[in-house]
């Protein structure tokens, strides 16, 4: 038994353990986790504008007030067309500077309203520079603070070819000035534009092949009786959006395919169910959208039989029948948010 009464150094020994678990467990694991995420397809990347206003939202602290993640929950549908996904705090793995890393901006307060699609819901410049300077200008009652100091009076002349603020005239020390924002006011303007929510890709239905079997009702000559579509194909039109031409994924998006237990199972009832129905069984991934009202039987097992005999994996084939015989026991549509 280690004592702990009269030997000091276990006490402190076990401390350290403790800590240093905990640390590793809760810290440099999910740091390091956050090291792998990938940008969506199609995320824009940051201008320097945005990114020095990515630095003054930090220093003036506006992350005490305001939260830029959609939780998965009812109340959040207001803030963003889908819940957060580990991929959407894709900047923060280039670094402010040798010593500090971009800090994922997800807050935990909502003194105000979320901001994670604040450039799509208010894409006025003028809008958020007259609401930087007085809040109150705009929205009688908001306790927001002012930031005077990003704003500056000029005379009329310096300010040609400036993005000029409204403000009526009484509220100018001379009233002949103009107000203009200071490289830190319109960079963080520039960054709060730049707020969007980027959209998952969509799936697309693949054309119908004239050359699958009774496409358009036309009697096609076969040459085995139960042949499938291409099931290669459908892949590329439906599924490498999310899943990637190599089906190794998005880390924080979009799962491998390649090596999934999922896919190399013997059974492929829960892939078909999983492709007939969608899926959303982790929060580091984003949504899988059914694919019943896309797909045909055929189709599905064709892109599923693909899967499993392709990228290095290896599972028995399936056919179109089996696929019937699952769509038959999932329900019509599962309901995915709007
Ligand atoms: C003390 C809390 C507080 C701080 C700090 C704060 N805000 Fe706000 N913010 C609010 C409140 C409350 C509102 C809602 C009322 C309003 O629109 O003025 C708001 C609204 C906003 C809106 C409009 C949101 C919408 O959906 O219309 C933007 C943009 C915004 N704030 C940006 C910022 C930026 C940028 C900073 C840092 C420079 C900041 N806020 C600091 C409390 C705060
Ligand atoms: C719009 C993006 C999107 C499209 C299109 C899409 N998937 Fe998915 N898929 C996902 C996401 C996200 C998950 C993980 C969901 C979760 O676990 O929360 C997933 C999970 C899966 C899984 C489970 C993998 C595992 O190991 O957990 C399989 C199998 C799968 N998809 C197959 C397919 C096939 C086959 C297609 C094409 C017919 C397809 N997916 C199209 C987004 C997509």
């Amino acid at each position: 038994m280690i004592d702990f009464h009269r030997d000091h150094a276990n006490l402190v020994n076990v401390a350290l353990l403790v800590f240093v678990l905990l640390s590793t467990l809760i810290a440099v694991v999910p740091a390091d986790t956050m090291q792998h995420n990938e940008p969506l397809p199609g995320m824009p990347v940051m201008t320097e504008a945005e990114r020095r206003g990515l630095a003054i939202y930090i220093s003036e602290g506006c992350v005490a007030c305001h939260t830029q993640q959609v939780r998965n929950i009812e109340m959040d549908r207001v803030w963003g067309s889908r819940p957060s996904i580990p991929s959407d705090y894709h900047y923060s793995k280039q670094r402010m500077n040798v010593w500090q890393q971009s800090p994922s901006l997800l807050g935990s307060e909502r003194t105000g309203p979320d901001l994670t699609s604040i450039g799509q819901r208010q894409p006025g410049e003028q809008w958020h520079l007259l609401h930087l300077y007085d809040p109150r200008m705009l929205v009688k009652g908001s306790i927001m603070p002012r930031y005077g100091w990003l704003f500056e009076e000029v005379d009329p002349a310096a300010a040609i070819g400036q993005v000029l603020v409204p403000v009526p005239a009484d509220r100018l020390k001379d009233p002949r000035n103009k107000l203009i924002a200071t490289q830190a006011g319109n960079d963080l303007v520039a960054y709060l534009i730049s707020l969007k929510q980027a959209p998952l890709p969509e799936g697309t239905a693949p054309a119908v092949f004239l050359s699958s079997p009774g496409a358009n009702g036309e009697a096609v000559a076969l040459t085995a009786p139960d042949a499938l579509p291409d099931g290669g194909a459908i892949f590329a039109q439906t599924c490498s959006a999310c899943h990637q031409a190599d089906a190794k994924g998005l880390a924080g998006a979009f799962p491998p395919l390649t090596g999934s237990t999922i896919v190399n199972d013997e059974d492929p009832t829960q892939m078909i169910t999983i492709v007939l129905s969608g899926y959303d069984a982790r929060a580091e991934f984003g949504v899988m959208p059914a694919q019943a009202e896309m797909l045909t039987d055929a189709q599905i097992a064709a892109v599923v039989n693909h899967v499993r005999s392709s990228f290095g994996n290896n599972a028995p084939a399936t056919t179109a029948d089996a696929v019937k015989a699952v769509r038959s026991t999932v329900a019509p549509t599962t309901a995915l948010q709007p």
